[in-house]
């Protein structure tokens, strides 16, 4: 599509640890980036909390130092993304009621229990496309009902973090669909709030931000909004998506398949899926997509390259990734019958279960340093791979894998993933993550582009690829296979009390 020269839109993403801001091109090309960063807290084990305060403060001086020398009138549409499903609760006048519970937390175990008894987990899954689980934002407001009733009995509006900033630029209370869908209490079949499955959170209809499409324009910079930040008044404000939906579209996410996976701290497993379905079990999440009028199949592993990052720091601490993975290198494939469960921060998919722990299985006198290093690659593949099995029941193909995140560095555990996915590897020249797909969505919602596909149709140009190996995929193949029996088998021991 033709597009004037010279129009930029912005990409904003709220993550766990920092703000990311991103200015691009009316085509989609990356000019710049800059960054915040931000902490957060866990005041207690299983808890993860947050302070929205930073995060704005963080937007505005990583927008200041991304738009230095630009001349401003330039911008057409600045789009949101961020970290899923945290609770941001504020009292009538919009002031922050409480720390932002974040994704991480996992204090609400019972409250999902307490919700999946209520509405019955099969019609649960029917209108919320999931599982209730703890990450998520319904359980949060059960919880401080019933442990900080002083906090819920002011509490008059629920956001997600990125709806967060957007109130902050603009004063508006609005989500998109794809972040609303992590929330459960989306009717995620409808693109709707659903009034049971908020009541089963112990929230108000009216607490809720409006649900819109995430192409769509859903604020506009307000006149204190530019003050902050230097953004022009009236600048529109995209929905934009969750990070992984938005990373998706950053990726070229958008069609049948092409599927994504993320060897992030977390690791993902996305597909595009043309209607609303789900996994009878709940195992995999089906939320969404910010391609309007469609959805998406998700797998997400909390410890993926967080997993080797715990091995870096804690196990071989002095050694670099290069050198950790010179040293897995040494190690064959299969790691003579070694394997890990990845399960360090408890597990999401397919195993629902914050309890569940890390392990290394099979040990023996001939193992060294090297087999210990290779089988964490590896056990993260495996649980990788379990999530990609999960989606082929539904007839998710993966004809195109496009690999991302920080773990795709490592030329080792690109190759290990070719092999135990079984596919070819299509890795994109850079990747911005979810403030470049922010910043796409912001790209079709100012008129840049006629559309989603449109505007993420030149993201894997350039992008190189990964062949699998035979042997090495046999191999893999049956360490698999191997895998797939730890888990049950650990279950009951995970469960029992230190
Ligand atoms: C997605 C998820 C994470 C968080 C933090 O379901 O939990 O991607 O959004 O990045």
């Amino acid at each position: 599509m033709k597009t004037e020269d010279g129009e930029l839109v912005i990409g904003v993403d709220v993550g766990t640890s920092g703000v990311k801001v991103l200015l691009a091109r009316a085509d989609g090309s990356v000019l710049r980036t800059a960054d915040a960063s931000h902490g957060f807290a866990t005041p207690r084990p299983l808890w993860a909390e947050s302070d929205p305060g930073d995060w704005w403060d963080g937007v505005v001086a990583a927008l200041s130092q991304l738009l230095e020398g630009i001349d401003r009138d330039r911008l057409r549409a600045i789009g949101l993304t961020g970290q899923m499903h945290g609770l941001v609760a504020l009292d009538r006048h919009g002031r922050v009621v409480c720390p932002c519970i974040m994704w991480n937390d996992q204090r609400t175990g019972e409250e999902c229990r307490e919700i999946e008894e209520e509405v019955g987990v099969e019609r649960l899954i029917e209108r919320s496309g999931n599982r209730m689980l703890a990450g998520f934002t319904a359980p949060k407001v059960r919880w401080l009902r019933k442990h900080r009733p002083d906090v819920h009995k002011d509490m008059a509006r629920v956001l997600l973090p990125k709806d967060y900033i957007r109130y902050r630029l603009s004063g508006v209370f609005a989500t998109d669909v794809a972040d609303a869908s992590g929330t459960g209490m989306l009717d995620v079949g409808r693109r709707t709030w659903c009034g049971e499955l908020v009541a089963a959170a112990g929230a108000e209809m009216e607490w809720l931000p409006e649900v819109v499409e995430s192409a769509a324009v859903a604020g506009r910079v307000s006149a204190a909004g530019a003050a902050a930040t230097g953004l022009p008044e009236g600048l529109p404000i995209v929905a934009g998506a969750g990070d992984q939906a938005a990373g998706a579209v950053g990726c070229g996410i958008v069609r049948e398949g092409r599927i994504s996976v993320t060897l992030g701290t977390s690791g993902v497993v996305f597909a595009h899926s043309e209607t609303f379905q789900s996994d009878p079990g709940g195992r995999l999440h089906a939320f969404c997509h910010a391609v309007p009028g469609r959805w998406h199949l998700m797998g997400v592993m909390l410890s993926a390259a967080g997993s080797y990052q715990w091995l870096a720091d804690k196990v071989f601490p002095g050694l670099s990734f290069r050198e950790l993975d010179a040293l897995a290198a040494k190690a064959p494939a299969g790691c003579e019958g070694l394997s890990f469960m990845p399960y360090l921060a408890g597990e999401r998919c397919p195993h629902a279960d914050p309890l569940a722990r890390g392990g290394l299985v099979g040990l023996t006198l001939r193992h060294g340093r090297e087999h210990i290093a290779r089988a964490v690659l590896e056990g993260v593949a495996f649980g990788l791979r379990d999530s990609l099995e999960l989606m082929r029941p539904l007839g998710i193909r993966a004809s195109e894998v496009v690999a991302t995140g920080g773990g795709v560095a490592s030329p080792l555990w690109r190759s290990i993933l070719a092999d135990t996915l079984g596919c070819e590897l299509t890795v994109p020249l850079t990747n911005q993550g979810g403030a470049h797909g922010a910043a796409l969505l912001a790209a079709v919602g100012a008129g840049l582009q006629p559309n989603v596909e449109a505007a993420c149709a030149g993201v894997l140009d350039g992008a190189s690829r990964v062949v699998p190996d035979a042997a090495g995929s046999q191999t893999m193949e049956r360490h698999y296979r191997k895998f797939r029996m730890l888990y049950p088998a650990c279950r009951e021991f995970f469960h029992e009390p230190d």
